[in-house]
């Protein structure tokens, strides 16, 4: 809401003035909205994520990383439900809008995988566009989270909370495969010698 356009109640002094209270129910609406806006953008992203993970690890070489990936398509199915159970927690219904950063970073993974050939290379270009993908949704459950908290709707923080624990655990997972196979990349190149 544009605030400039809100209603100003014209104080004793001959100011122009909005009361704290009305200020701050203001405030919330427009947070309210805020939150609401954003959780249509994840919701929108998480399903994005559930049809574009399976090419992911089917494009995967290491079956390390095939099964972190699939894991996560486990997890973020439940994200969604996650997502629709915080709409419910506040009344109501889930809606999705496109979210046009998830869209760019999926784009960005299905050019990766259309111009390498399987092997150690594309899965580490894989976890790049994985990590890109995880840093938005860690980014986005984190404001989500505080905006919740903020708005006193603790179901919906719980649920964020969850979701959020499990984003941040599929990225540290991601590293650990990043870092094994540099390691193993490395390792080979040196016995090539
Ligand atoms: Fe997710
Ligand atoms: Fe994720």
């Amino acid at each position: 809401m544009d605030t400039k356009k809100a209603n100003p109640v014209k104080a004793t002094n001959g100011a122009s003035k909005t009361p704290a209270t009305k200020k701050s129910a203001m405030q919330a609406s427009q947070l309210m909205k805020l939150f609401e806006d954003e959780l249509k953008d994840i919701y929108w992203a998480e399903k994005a994520l559930v049809k574009a993970l399976p090419k992911m690890i089917k494009n995967a070489t290491s079956e390390e990383l095939a099964e972190a990936l699939s894991a996560h398509l486990t997890e973020t199915e439940g994200h969604v439900d996650r997502v629709e159970q915080v709409f419910a927690s506040f009344g109501k219904k889930a809606e999705a809008v496109k979210c046009e950063a998830m869209t760019g970073l999926l784009k960005e993974s299905e050019d990766i995988m259309e111009e390498c050939e399987p092997g150690a290379m594309c899965d580490a270009g894989i976890i790049s566009a994985a990590q890109k993908a995880e840093h938005y949704e860690i980014a986005t459950y984190g404001t989500l989270r505080q905006f919740a908290e903020t708005l006193g709707l603790a179901k919906a923080v719980t649920l964020l909370e969850a979701t959020l624990i499990e984003e941040k655990a599929a990225d540290v997972k991601l590293t650990e495969i990043a870092i094994d196979a540099v390691n193993v990349e490395a390792a080979e190149m040196e016995e090539a010698k």
